[in-house]
């Protein structure tokens, strides 16, 4: 018998006193949402990040006209250095020019392009890199890695005049996704608008910043409730603050697509550093992986035959396979989750639920954080990180045989 009880080792509720306050409307703020306090170092390392991920400037858009329009745009495969055939191994490149909509080159970079090549035929496709040389053109380069037909894929996911829409919007609209809570005592309940982005407002405040983690998360109070009676997160509308004119920016193109015959083998030189490596590539469905790390395919492993769940499709989650001997829990992470509905007994921020794990060589923990953060300014998700990997880093402390699985 295999009896599994978390407790969260952390409750932020039952304090003494109500945690409501009227807020300061904040003075001089470039957004309105609240970072959590970190160290200097941690400080430091997200500058870092932020610089090491800063995105080409793009000239403010004076018109639609100006923006990239990937059905002007053209790519064209550059021949072999050196000529002659293409092998297993050889690096390809492809040239791309971006234009706008009235079909004139753009001189600026930043565009968001996505390459592949893919054969489905063979159900095969490796990424390829995209180098921006910021004056509308792109090189992508990528290895070829199985014998037969490559179709080069260019996608433009963002233009770069979107790119910077979205970051002003993460600035100024961040709470355009909404949630709300349910608050309850008996009979009365009242629903109220929640963030860690909450609008400026005299109205009183719940705070239900995590006292464990630090994490901020703020409802407006109920008015007939107190803040203790929380009882249920959900998320609420998509507002999209977008005029028409700009919302056009935001589409998906396929820019266009062909292919070339790679041959196999071929000893050719590498010439090594300079080339681009993915980390691995799908062939016949499975992934290969280049680097030194094997990949597992669990669910073709074992067999999980009991899934039990809450009847929701929320966490948490549980699965047992009694012949391997093997457990398996899912939990989503905590606000800002956009799921319908979760009890807030069942809202556990991941470095909280890391702290309840006891670890150990046969414990593997697999995280993936990312979606839901989109529309926030990126120290929230930054600060998201930091404060999941101190998590990690005490689960590791205690108990280092533990496989802590990440997924970016
Ligand atoms: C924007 O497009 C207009 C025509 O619609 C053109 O005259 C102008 O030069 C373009 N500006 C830039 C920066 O490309
Ligand atoms: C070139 O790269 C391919 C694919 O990664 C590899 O199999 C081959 O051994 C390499 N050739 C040389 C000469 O290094
Ligand atoms: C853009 O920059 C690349 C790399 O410096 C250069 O090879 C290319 O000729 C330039 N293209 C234009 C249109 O200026
Ligand atoms: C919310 O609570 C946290 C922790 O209890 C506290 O550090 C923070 O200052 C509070 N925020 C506001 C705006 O009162
Ligand atoms: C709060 O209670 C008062 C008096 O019972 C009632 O009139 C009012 O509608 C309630 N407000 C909400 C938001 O439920």
């Amino acid at each position: 018998m295999h009896i599994f009880i978390i407790m969260s080792l952390c409750f932020q509720f039952q304090r003494t006193a109500d945690p409501a306050f009227i807020p300061q409307v904040p003075t001089v703020h470039q957004s309105f949402c609240v970072f959590q306090p970190i160290s200097p170092e941690e400080a430091l390392e997200e500058e870092n990040i932020l610089k090491s991920i800063a995105w080409p400037k793009t000239s403010s858009m004076t018109s639609l006209k100006n923006s990239s329009n990937p059905k002007c745009s053209k790519f064209t495969i550059l021949p072999k250095m050196g000529g002659g055939q293409w092998y297993i191994g050889d690096q390809l490149e492809v040239s791309i020019i971006m234009k706008d909509y009235n079909c004139h080159p753009k001189t600026s970079g930043g565009d968001f392009l996505v390459a592949s090549l893919k054969n489905r035929n063979l159900q095969a496709g490796v990424s390829g890199q995209v180098i921006d040389h910021l004056n509308g053109s792109y090189t992508a380069v990528f290895l070829l890695v199985w014998e037969g037909q490559a179709d080069v894929e260019v996608i433009l996911v963002h233009s770069s005049e979107a790119v910077t829409v979205l970051k002003r919007l993460n600035w100024e609209n961040p709470d355009r996704v909404s949630f709300k809570s349910v608050f309850r005592l008996g009979s009365v309940a009242e629903s109220t608008v929640c963030n860690i982005c909450l609008q400026p407002t005299v109205q009183p405040v719940c705070n239900f910043t995590d006292v464990c983690t630090g994490e901020p998360w703020f409802c407006l109070k109920p008015k007939n409730l107190s803040c203790d009676t929380r009882i249920q997160h959900s998320k609420g509308d998509y507002l999209l603050p977008l005029k028409t004119q700009v919302d056009k920016l935001f589409m998906w193109f396929h820019v266009q697509s062909s292919f070339l015959n790679p041959l196999p083998d071929q000893p050719t030189d590498n010439n090594s550093n300079s080339m681009f490596r993915p980390s691995g590539f799908y062939y016949k469905g499975v992934w290969e992986s280049l680097g030194s790390k094997q990949m597992y395919q669990f669910d073709t492993e074992f067999n999980l035959q009991t899934q039990k769940t809450t009847g929701t499709r929320t966490s948490p989650l549980l699965s047992l396979d009694h012949n391997n001997r093997i457990l398996v829990t899912y939990d989503c992470h905590g606000p800002p989750l956009q799921y319908i509905s979760i009890a807030t007994s069942q809202l556990h921020y991941i470095a909280n639920k890391l702290d309840s794990i006891m670890g150990g060589s046969n414990t593997v923990v697999a995280l993936s954080v990312w979606a839901h953060f989109g529309n926030f300014p990126l120290e929230i998700y930054i600060r998201r990180l930091l404060s999941i990997r101190r998590a990690v880093l005490r689960l590791l402390t205690r108990a280092p045989d533990t496989l802590v699985v990440i997924r970016g």
